[in-house]
């Protein structure tokens, strides 16, 4: 079975508004030394973590200009769009679906191959690639690979145009009762072939890096290494026995209020398709006993009536921002016992969101409750306000605090057309590998 990634979804009502500017002065280019002479791509998201609960970046495939809207997923590889052909389960009208045009993978191809874990695959002469992507939730995707161009704007001020290979599904399928998610397909961010950056790696156009910045307003995603500062940056292994090829890294241990919990050997997975963040029972009982012990004698009180998560808290006022309430709570971090200095920290807006009806919820979720197993997530949540950053060539995790709405490249700076995105019906959505 290729890569998988749980769709949980929670029904949150939203109405939210986007305006991403990279104009301040945040980055700088690193300079660059003669041995670098690959460029990189930078890309600006769209999207919060409450109460979008995703986020996303538009990108065009083909010669025209048609965008399409993916889910960005550092949590599994392939990239899939819903696909004009007969399709069941794709939730964009007719007219803006990718429309193949003979484009399709032979099965002889190597990245098909790779798609396919067992070697006994048959392949008959001029059969198409099918792929099927299973998610933790039983939702699915089943199409073949194609091939177009992915029209890229390289920070050197070239344009590329690379033939990518990805998924172009007809068949999907949402766990129910969710409803579908509201873009047109994920993008895999993950270090497998068939991912983007493997490919655009392989093709000499960028270093096989990539990373992302998320915060409130949206943030940035890039391809390639030109944005790493050369200091300032934490750095971690990633783990070699890495599950399948999601970004992980361990063993960590849980600091509370700057101490030490007790909680150590956590395995930790880098999953921007994960809303929220995501313990094992034993990990998640003890941390959610630490917030409860500390809050004992501090004016907030359990709100079980709140459902936007599973533990909320209400306050004798409503809360407009977490701002109105951050200091009843401590900061979390997680250290790399066996990297120095290697320490997430998680200030209480990495693990708290404030919701519409003013009171404050725990952004750490139960892991096993969900079907996780010993996989602890790092989600969306706790990944916000940080530039971090998987970086393939080195098998190296690294980020480093900082505010993600602006992105400068040395006196640019572009901006995406501000204005208002309504949507109906809200959710948070997660794709979170899932364990074999
Ligand atoms: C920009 O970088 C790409 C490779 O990443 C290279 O092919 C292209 O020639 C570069 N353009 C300029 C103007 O240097
Ligand atoms: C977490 O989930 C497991 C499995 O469903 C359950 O046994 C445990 O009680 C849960 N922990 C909490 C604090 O709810």
């Amino acid at each position: 079975m290729p890569r998988t990634a749980t769709l949980i979804l929670f029904c949150l009502p939203l109405l939210a508004s986007f305006s991403v500017c990279f104009s301040a002065n945040i980055f700088s280019l690193r300079k660059k030394n003669s041995d670098r002479l690959l460029s990189s791509a930078v890309f600006s998201l769209k999207g919060n973590v409450y109460p979008l609960g995703y986020y996303s970046v538009s990108i065009n495939i083909g010669k025209g200009d048609e965008a399409f809207e993916f889910d960005i997923d550092s949590g599994s590889d392939l990239t899939w769009v819903q696909c004009d052909a007969p399709c069941t389960g794709c939730t964009k009208p007719r007219g803006q679906l990718y429309k193949p045009n003979n484009n399709a993978l032979t099965c002889f191809e190597p990245l098909c191959a790779s798609l396919h874990l067992t070697a006994d695959q048959q392949c008959s002469a001029d059969e198409q690639c099918q792929y099927e992507i299973e998610y933790a939730d039983h939702g699915s995707s089943l199409g073949v690979l194609v091939n177009d161009h992915f029209p890229l704007k390289l920070t050197n001020g070239s344009l590329a145009a690379p033939r990518i290979a990805f998924g172009c599904g007809y068949d999907h399928k949402y766990s129910v009762p969710n409803p579908p998610p509201p873009t047109a397909g994920v993008l895999g961010l993950g270090n497998g072939e068939v991912s983007i950056i493997s490919q655009l790696s392989n093709m000499g156009i960028v270093r096989n890096v990539v990373g992302h910045c998320l915060s409130e307003q949206g943030g940035f995603l890039f391809f390639g290494d030109e944005l790493i500062p050369s200091s300032g940056v934490a750095w971690t292994s990633m783990s070699s026995e890495s599950i399948e090829n999601h970004y992980s890294s361990g063993p960590a241990e849980v600091y509370f209020g700057g101490k030490a919990a007790g909680i150590k050997g956590l395995t930790l997975v880098f999953d921007s398709g994960s809303s929220y963040t995501y313990f094992t029972s034993q990990v998640y009982d003890s941390v959610l006993a630490l917030v409860r012990d500390d809050l004992r004698g501090k004016p907030l009180e359990d709100a079980p009536e709140d459902k936007s998560l599973p533990i909320c808290w209400r306050g004798s006022q409503p809360f407009k921002s977490l701002r109105d309430v951050k200091n009843y709570f401590r900061p979390l971090a997680l250290h790399f016992t066996k990297t120095k200095n290697a320490q997430i920290q998680l200030p209480p807006e990495s693990y708290l969101i404030v919701t519409k009806y003013g009171n404050v919820c725990f952004g750490i979720l139960n892991g096993t409750e969900v079907g996780l197993g010993d996989l602890n997530i790092i989600g969306d949540v706790s990944l916000q306000d940080k530039m971090v950053i998987y970086d393939n060539e080195r098998r190296k995790i690294g980020w480093f605090s900082t505010s993600c709405n602006k992105f400068q490249k040395e006196g640019q700076s572009f901006c995406e057309p501000e204005g208002p995105l309504s949507i109906l019906s809200g959710n948070y959505y997660e794709y979170i590998p899932k364990i074999f």
